[in-house]
């Protein structure tokens, strides 16, 4: 039997320290190689089994999101077979390349998880294809065209600031702009590292393939980036995902945080983060 209890669970903001497009399948979706981290910041919901799906949104960010069966949350609990009462506490920026809305609907397969006793059914990808590295939301390698996961060993304690502009960029139009689809995988073996700087190091070694086109289609993510490069802590900056956001790592929170008020630009969503 189902528990009416209320479950609690945190959708955390998703994070592509590399993003390599290696590929085009017949029915059009690119082929992925990424590596993935998790954020502490994220929507947080509650979710009650239920005789009818209703959805509620609420918090900083709730502005625009769809409360009805078009929201991924809703389609996550049809997914699951169960309906359910969910309200979602919304932080994160929509349409941001940080995986919010596949987090929540993450989050909402977890919740049933937990409250009906069943496993979460297979075909996550079918809801998005950032799915199904958010349903066990940890330091991951994301091949396919998003549903090959592989987890990876802790990674060594990364703190980073994200920046979002404020500009929705849509996912297929960046796709649809990418000049080459065949670009090479990462290293066939990640190696392991010691500490933050090693890590940035060797990403310097990978790209995300989408951030040209973001850029072209949405120029103030090359203000964002250049911003972050001038930042004498920054050990690399990218873009999250097809953008907005972008990530600028760094060794320690306090750097991360003393980054973070240096870039106090009126409409850009601002956070000092630690990724997992
Ligand atoms: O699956 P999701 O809704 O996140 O994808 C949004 C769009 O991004 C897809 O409709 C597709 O145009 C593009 N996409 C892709 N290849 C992927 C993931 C997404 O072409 N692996």
């Amino acid at each position: 039997m189902p528990t009416e209890r209320p479950v609690q669970e945190f959708a955390p903001a998703k994070i592509n320290l590399s993003l390599h497009v290696t590929g085009r399948r017949s029915d059009g979706y690119h082929l992925l190689d990424s590596l993935v981290v998790f954020a502490d910041v994220g929507d947080h919901l509650q979710v009650t089994t239920a005789s009818e799906t209703r959805v509620s949104v609420t918090g900083p960010r709730a502005d625009g999101v769809p409360d009805d069966a078009r929201n991924l949350v809703w389609k996550a609990a049809d997914h699951f077979g169960q309906p359910a009462d969910i309200t979602l506490y919304k932080h994160l920026p929509a349409a941001a390349g940080i995986g919010g809305g596949s987090s929540d609907a993450a989050a909402v397969l977890r919740a049933l998880a937990q409250a009906t006793g069943r496993s979460i059914p297979p075909g996550t990808d079918r809801l998005g294809a950032d799915l199904p590295v958010c349903i066990a939301p940890q330091a991951a390698r994301m091949q396919g065209v998003g549903e090959l996961i592989t987890p990876l060993p802790p990674l060594p304690a990364i703190h980073a600031v994200l920046v979002n502009p404020g500009v929705e960029v849509a996912t297929p139009k960046v796709f649809a702009a990418l000049r080459s689809t065949d670009n090479p995988p990462m290293f066939e073996t990640l190696p392991q590292w010691p500490d933050a700087a090693t890590l940035a190091q060797w990403l310097r070694g990978t790209r995300n393939d989408l951030e040209p086109p973001s850029v072209l289609l949405a120029p103030v993510i090359g203000d964002v980036l250049t911003r972050l490069r001038r930042e004498p802590e920054c050990l690399l900056a990218r873009m999250s995902g097809s953008g907005a956001t972008c990530f600028a790592l760094t060794t320690t929170r306090a750097r991360a945080e003393a980054m973070a008020a240096r870039i106090a630009v009126p409409g850009w969503w601002v956070q000092p983060v630690t990724l997992t």
